[in-house]
C-alpha cells in the first residue's frame, strides 16, 4: 500500500502535503515525491527514502499532490516514486493497476521513463485529446485492479480524485480541501471529511463535486465529523508511535467499558440484527489476518466456550478459494484495524455472495470493510499508527468479550450474575494493564539479557496460544529476530529439535486449572534439552520462577480476559528489543500497515 495526499485552497500546499505525508508514512517508506503547481507548470520532487527526514523547503502554490511509496512494481528508486508526468498531467496512485501492460502495449511510441503499473495512467489522460475532466474520467474506465488516484494539470486549478478499493477521504475546512488515503494526514486542519466510495470521482475546485464515475450522476453527501483528536495522531513525548500506543491501551479499554455498559446492560445499539437473528445463529465464522487473526483465534474460545455457537477461524486469504459453506444462519466475522485488508475484504465478499451475515470489527472510520458489511463495531482503538498492531488488538479482544457477552444475553445462554461477573472482570483489566506498565523493569532486562539472540520459540496452550502467536508475530516484525509460535504441547512434535542452549524459549504460562500443569511438564522437556526459559506467569507464581531462566510476572484474571493482560509484556519485549537492535520500530522493513493488495 501507498499513501496519497493532495491539496487544494488557501494555504501553502507544499507545506500542507509534506506534513500530511510524513503523517501517512506508515502506509509505505521507501520513496516519495510531490507535484506542486507553479502557474502552469510543475514542480516535481521525488526521492528514494523515508519522508520524515525530508527537510527542504518546497515553492509555494496552492495545489499540490504527494505520495509516499511501498513499491509493487519497480524497485525502488526516484524513476518508480510517483508522481508520474505525462504532457500536462501529473499523477500519484495507491493500488495496483492489473492490466497496465495491456493498456501500455496499446499507447504506440510512448516512452515510459518507469518500471512501474501507474505512470500508463498519466499518460492515457496526458495524450487524450478530450477536456481534463472527461479525459480522466475516460482513463479510469479503462483501469482494472484497484486504486486511488489523484491528478492535476499545469493548464487547471482542479484536483480530480477516482477511488476503487483504496481508500480516499477528502477533509473540509471552508474552501480549503485536503484529499488523502487516510485522516491523520489532515486531522491537524480539520475532522470534516468525507468518504469517497468506489467508482466515484471528486473534482475539487473551488467545492467539490462528486459522481459515480458510470452513470455520471451526481451524489450529493454531507461531510461527518470525526472524533479522532490530533493528539491521537502525534507520538506526544514518546520516541515511537508503537511505545505511545502499548501505552494507550489501558485508557482505551476504559473508554470502551464506558461506553459499552450502562447498569450491567451491554450496549450494541448499532448492530444491525435483530433479537431473532441473534438467537438463529448456528455457526459463527471468522476471517482475518495477522494480528487480527490471533485476536479471531481468541474469539473462538469466547464464542465456543461462552455461548457453544460452533466457530470457524480463517485466514482471511486462504477462505475463498476452498468454496467455504456458508447460509444465513453463519454470522461472518471480519475483524481488520485498517478496514481496508484486501483478503479481509476479499473473504467479506466471498461470505456475502453466500448469504451470510456481516458483522465486522473495524478501527478505521469509513473504511471499505465498514461499507461492506452489514453492521461494524467500530474499536474505538484511535488511529493506530505503528505497523506493529498493539492498541487495536487489546480494543478487538476487548470488543469481542462484549460481543460474547451481549449474544449470551440475548440467547439466554449466560446467567445474569455470570454477565456482570464478566462485567466486573473487565472493568478490572485497565488497572491491570497500568500496573504491568508501571513494572516494565522486568521486560527491559529481559530485552538487554536477549536481544542478540537469532531465533525464538513462543510457546502457549489454550487461550494463550493465540498469544504465543502474537508473542513471536511482534518480535520478528519490529526485531527481525526470526521467531515461531506454537502450542506448546505440538513442540515434542517436531520443534522441539531445535532446542538448544542457544534458543530462548517464551513460555506463556498464567495460572489455570486446565493446562496449567501440562505447561510445567513443557517447561521441563525444554530446560531437559538446555533451551532458556522465559516465563510470563501469574503473580505470586514461584515454582514457575525456580524453573525459568527469567520470569515476567502478570497479574491474575479470568481465563477468557488472560490473553489481553498477556499480550503486553510480549508487546513490551519486542519493541525493547527492537530499539535495542536499533530497528526502524514504527516502519519494519518491507511491510505496510494495511496490505491493500492480495
Ligand atoms: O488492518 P488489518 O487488521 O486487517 O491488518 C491485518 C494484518 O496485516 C496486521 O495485523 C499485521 O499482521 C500487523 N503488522 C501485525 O502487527
Amino acid at each position: 500500500m501507498c499513501g496519497i495526499i493532495g491539496y487544494k485552497g488557501s494555504k501553502n500546499a507544499s507545506e500542507i502535503v509534506i506534513e500530511g505525508l510524513k503523517k501517512l508514512e506508515y502506509r509505505g517508506y521507501d520513496s516519495y515525491g510531490f507535484a506542486i503547481k507553479q502557474n502552469n507548470s510543475f514542480e516535481i520532487i521525488k526521492e528514494v527514502g523515508k519522508i520524515h527526514k525530508f527537510n527542504k523547503e518546497l515553492p509555494k502554490s496552492n495545489i499540490a499532490i504527494a505520495h509516499t511509496r511501498w513499491s509493487t512494481h519497480g524497485s525502488v528508486t526516484k524513476e518508480n516514486a510517483h508522481p508520474h508526468v505525462y504532457n500536462n498531467i501529473a499523477i500519484v496512485h495507491n493500488g495496483i493497476i492489473e492490466n497496465y501492460q495491456e493498456l501500455k502495449n496499446k499507447l504506440k511510441n510512448h516512452e515510459f521513463k518507469s518500471e512501474t503499473d501507474t505512470e500508463v495512467i498519466a499518460h492515457l489522460i496526458g495524450e487524450s485529446n478530450l477536456p481534463f475532466e472527461q479525459a480522466f474520467k475516460e482513463t479510469i474506465k479503462q483501469l482494472d485492479g484497484t486504486f486511488a488516484i489523484l491528478a492535476i494539470n499545469k493548464d487547471s486549478d482542479q484536483i480530480l480524485a477516482a477511488r476503487k478499493g483504496s481508500p480516499l477521504v477528502i477533509g473540509i475546512k471552508d474552501n480549503d480541501y485536503f484529499i488523502a488515503s487516510d485522516i491523520p494526514a489532515f486531522l491537524k486542519h480539520t475532522n470534516k471529511v468525507l468518504f469517497l466510495e468506489d467508482d466515484e470521482i471528486a473534482v475539487i475546485n473551488d467545492k467539490i463535486k462528486i459522481s459515480n464515475i458510470y452513470t455520471n450522476k451526481e451524489i450529493k453527501r454531507k461531510p461527518m465529523e470525526i472524533s479522532w483528536s490530533i493528539e491521537e495522531a502525534e507520538k506526544n513525548n514518546y520516541p515511537h508511535f508503537m511505545l505511545k500506543e502499548i501505552h494507550e491501551q489501558a485508557d482505551i479499554i476504559e473508554k470502551i467499558n464506558q461506553k459499552r455498559v450502562l447498569n450491567n446492560e451491554i450496549l450494541f445499539s448499532n448492530l444491525n440484527l435483530t433479537e431473532n437473528e441473534i438467537k438463529n445463529i448456528k455457526r459463527i465464522v471468522l476471517v482475518a489476518c495477522g494480528t487480527s487473526w490471533h485476536s479471531a483465534l481468541i474469539a473462538e474460545f469466547m464464542f465456543e466456550e461462552l455461548l457453544k455457537i460452533p466457530t470457524e477461524v480463517e485466514y482471511a486469504s486462504e477462505f475463498r478459494y476452498r468454496d467455504p459453506i456458508l447460509d444465513e444462519n453463519t454470522l461472518v466475522i471480519p475483524i481488520s484495524q485498517s478496514g481496508e485488508t484486501a483478503d479481509t475484504l476479499a473473504a467479506l465478499r466471498e461470505a456475502k455472495s453466500k448469504g451470510a451475515k456481516i458483522v465486522s470489527l473495524v478501527n478505521v472510520h469509513g473504511s471499505t470493510i465498514e461499507r461492506e458489511s452489514d453492521s461494524t463495531i467500530h474499536l474505538d482503538a484511535g488511529p493506530e499508527i505503528g505497523v506493529a498492531s498493539t492498541k487495536a488488538f487489546t480494543s478487538q479482544l476487548t470488543m469481542l468479550y462484549y460481543l460474547t457477552i451481549y449474544f449470551g444475553k440475548v440467547r439466554n445462554i449466560l446467567p445474569l450474575q455470570q454477565i456482570e461477573n464478566r462485567i466486573r472482570d473487565i472493568k478490572l483489566i485497565p488497572n491491570l494493564i497500568r500496573s504491568i506498565l508501571n513494572n516494565g523493569k522486568e521486560v527491559l532486562e529481559c530485552a538487554d539479557k536477549y536481544y542478540l539472540k537469532k531465533n525464538a520459540l513462543y510457546l502457549g496452550r489454550g487461550i494463550n496460544f493465540p498469544i504465543a502467536l502474537e508473542g513471536a508475530l511482534k518480535l520478528k516484525e519490529v526485531s527481525y529476530i526470526h521467531a515461531e509460535g506454537y502450542p506448546a504441547a505440538e513442540m515434542k512434535h517436531g520443534p522441539i529439535a531445535l532446542i538448544d542452549n542457544e534458543m530462548p524459549v517464551f513460555f506463556i504460562a498464567t495460572k489455570d486449572n486446565r493446562t496449567y500443569k501440562k505447561v510445567i511438564s513443557n517447561i521441563e522437556e525444554v530446560k531437559a534439552r538446555g533451551g532458556i526459559i522465559i516465563s510470563i506467569a501469574t503473580i505470586g507464581d514461584k515454582e514457575i520462577r525456580e524453573l525459568s531462566d527469567f520470569t515476567m510476572y502478570i497479574p491474575e484474571t479470568s481465563y477468557i480476559l488472560t490473553p489481553i493482560l498477556a499480550s503486553i509484556p510480549m508487546q513490551l519485549l519486542a519493541y525493547y528489543i527492537a530499539v535495542k537492535k536499533e530497528c526502524d520500530v514504527d516502519q519494519p522493513r518491507n511491510l505496510a500497515k494495511s496490505c491493500t493488495v492480495e
